[in-house]
């Protein structure tokens, strides 16, 4: 059976910190109430010169390299966003532009889910023998739609994008399962009304369709409880495998309670959940992949390592995966890679030298 082996892992973040202090200056909050309700300390933040194109321009580069491809190695370009730099072209092919190449290039919409979603497109083209290499990216720039002066969402997201490169082979590399869900019906709980081809006929209504992120956090909090943990699980189990096989559990990073959850659900001790929302908030599309990027960098995934992703937002929509972390299969050779042909003998792609998170060099993109 074909598979999907991430060789690739790249991330960017803007310069800018937004500390839970600077927030406390803005709006009505302290550092111990974000904290408390969320595990937020602080996120990264868009500036002027910074756009969903140049982070993830960034991250894909650095995913190249980390694989040791180019632009033209990669079959198809997937970019999950719910923040495109615009409509016309889609952010995929804004990435291409930069990048080069001529892959096939798209996007997905599945706001915070989007990139399990994505990889789960992209691992399909792989498994079915469509192409040999194909470039999956999360991105998001919600803080251009956060209302700064609500102070229910703005303390929750930051901007970032992460990428990953994936790449054939016959072992059980990549995602082994995928569980997509949504509930359309329960969108308006979190959502940008007012962004997009529909304009409202009456005059009077359009205040009301300024392009801020609205939100009804208790609601999506008593749904992101429910669903993260059953989604986990559902994965797990998808793929013949126990909780007990669980090496690691990469959530999307919301909210410290709604991981807690997640992860008593799965029984797994803290140690084994990577949590760095502290650090860069919500950044949507692109927190797993970021976290993929550190876990990879920091050299805690080894190869054959079971790694449940699970994600949930706006939609509702949820999506979960399990992902057997390693290269073994994927072949190394620049020709056969050229011929898309199997590699005879597994090797492994080199993960970072950095043993420690705290001193991993943050990579950023922009001026901010
Ligand atoms: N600082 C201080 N007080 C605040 C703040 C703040 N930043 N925000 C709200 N409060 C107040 C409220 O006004 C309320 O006051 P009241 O009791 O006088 O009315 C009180 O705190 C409690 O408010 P709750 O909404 O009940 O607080 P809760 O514990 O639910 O925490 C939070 C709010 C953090 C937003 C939580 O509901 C949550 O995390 N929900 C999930 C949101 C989420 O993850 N969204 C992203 C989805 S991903 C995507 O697709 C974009």
């Amino acid at each position: 059976m074909r598979n999907a082996a991430i060789t690739g892992w790249g991330m960017a973040v803007p310069e800018r910190v937004l500390s839970n202090a600077d927030l406390a200056r803005m709006v009505e909050t302290s550092d111990d109430w974000i904290t408390n309700r969320t595990g937020i300390k602080e996120r990264r933040i868009v500036g002027p010169d910074d756009s969903t194109t140049s982070l993830s321009v960034a991250a894909a580069r650095q995913a190249l390299a980390k694989a040791g491809l180019t632009a033209d190695d990669i079959d198809l370009i997937v970019v999950a966003t719910c923040t495109p730099d615009q409509f016309l072209v889609s952010q995929a092919c804004l990435v291409q532009a930069e990048i080069g190449g001529n892959a096939g290039a798209f996007d997905l919409g599945a706001a915070c889910s989007g990139f399990v979603y994505a990889l789960a497109v992209g691992s399909q083209f792989v498994q079915t023998g469509l192409h040999e290499r194909v470039m999956v990216i999360g991105v998001d720039t919600l803080t251009r739609f956060v209302d700064y002066t609500d102070r229910s969402t703005c303390i929750l997201f930051g901007d970032g994008a992460g990428a990953v490169v994936l790449e054939a082979t016959d072992e059980p590399r990549g995602l082994l399962s995928t569980v997509l869900g949504a509930d359309g019906a329960g969108y308006k709980h979190l959502y940008i009304p007012g962004w997009g081809a529909f304009v409202p006929e009456s005059a009077e209504l359009f205040p009301e369709y300024r392009p801020y992120l609205h939100m009804n956090g208790q609601e999506v909090f008593r749904f992101a409880v429910r669903v993260m943990g059953d989604a986990a699980a559902e994965a797990v189990e998808k793929a013949n495998l126990t909780f007990d096989d669980v090496d690691m559990l990469i959530p999307h990073q919301a909210n410290m309670r709604i991981i807690d959850a997640a992860a008593r659900r799965l029984a797994l001790p803290r140690e084994k959940v990577w949590v760095n929302l502290d650090r860069y908030g919500n950044t949507s599309a692109a927190s797993i992949p970021i976290a993929i990027f550190e876990a990879a960098e920091t050299g805690k995934l080894a190869e054959e390592d079971n790694v449940v992703l699970v994600a949930f937002g706006g939609g509702l929509a949820w999506a979960a995966g399990m992902v057997r972390w390693g290269t073994a299969g994927v072949c190394r050779d620049p020709e056969c890679r050229k011929l898309g042909l199997a590699a005879n003998e597994p090797e492994r792609v080199p993960s970072g030298q950095s043993p420690d998170a705290a001193v991993m060099e943050i990579p950023t993109a922009g001026n901010g």
